[in-house]
């Protein structure tokens, strides 16, 4: 299937090591990382994808030396602010997922006065995962779940991968079509454990400070010339038996969960 990814999501990793290398300051490669964050935004937006979720910062990056946590923390709350007109005028709407509550109040702000300044646009999302973990969001949305069944609202057996989708920070978010980490690590690190299960995984050793538009678009080209299958076999996929189920067309909006395409694939 040569289409185009709907869905991106990378892992910023190297900044560390990019600073360090370089003789400088860890939060130097964060500052430098964010330049880099700012062209992939705008290059994803140009090139017409709709989705684009980044892991700016995990829910075990809260463990890192303070001075690292605080200069993050400044640098997340400058990026709202300083971008926020131009994230605009390229009609990006920008969501968080994760925990935004987890976040010191001057970053808490900024992060949501631009949540609300691009909520109009209707180019791309841009999702920045934010003190996030795939674990933790799954366990709260389980937890979520049980206290429906406690309340008597939901019998056990109506629990299904739409309802948990439903209860997840990434309810909106159709699944991950190109999980891309920079850096030079295979791992995925906890960052879409539930809506990468099908996704294309594609591991590049530019640390994240030099990723530039020409990396994204090498990054898309080589999905482009993959086959993706989602468990069936090459001969059904020639066949049509994905294109037929409308895989790569998931709607969020109606949290349609991949199983049921997949049984009409089957069942075609
Ligand atoms: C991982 O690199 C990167 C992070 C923990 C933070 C990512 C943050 C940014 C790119 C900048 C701010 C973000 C936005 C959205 C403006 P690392 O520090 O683990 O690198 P290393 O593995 O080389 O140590």
């Amino acid at each position: 299937m040569k289409t185009q990814p709907r869905h991106v999501a990378i892992i910023m990793d190297g900044n560390g090591r990019w600073a360090r290398t370089r003789g400088l300051q860890r939060y130097e490669g964060h500052a430098q990382g964010a330049r880099a964050v700012r062209d992939t935004v705008e290059t994803a937006a140009r090139l017409g994808i709709e989705y684009l979720t980044l892991y700016a910062f995990s829910v075990a990056n809260w463990q890192r030396p303070r001075v690292e946590v605080e200069a993050l923390m400044r640098l997340l709350a400058r990026f709202a602010k300083q971008e926020r007109a131009e994230l605009r005028s390229l009609g990006i709407r920008v969501g968080v997922i994760g925990s935004l509550e987890d976040l010191p109040s001057t970053t808490r702000h900024a992060v949501e006065d631009l949540i609300r300044y691009t909520s109009t646009g209707d180019r791309m999302t841009l999702s920045l995962a934010l003190s996030y973990g795939g674990r933790q969001d799954m366990v709260e949305a389980a937890r979520a779940l049980a206290a429906q069944v406690h309340a008597g609202l939901l019998l056990p057996e109506e629990i299904d991968e739409e309802r948990l989708r439903a209860q997840m920070s990434t309810h909106r978010l159709p699944d991950v079509d190109l999980l891309i980490r920079t850096g030079g690590e295979a791992r995925v690190s906890d960052f879409l454990l539930f809506e990468a299960a099908y996704a294309e995984l594609l591991f590049t050793p530019v640390m994240w400070p030099e990723f530039r538009p020409e990396h994204l678009l090498e990054a898309i080209d080589t999905y482009r010339g993959k086959e993706r299958r989602f468990g069936l076999t090459s001969e059904q996929v020639q066949a049509g038996a994905v294109d037929a189920a409308g895989l790569s067309a998931f709607d969020p909006k109606d949290h349609l969960p991949a199983p049921q395409l997949l049984d009409r694939a089957r069942a075609s």
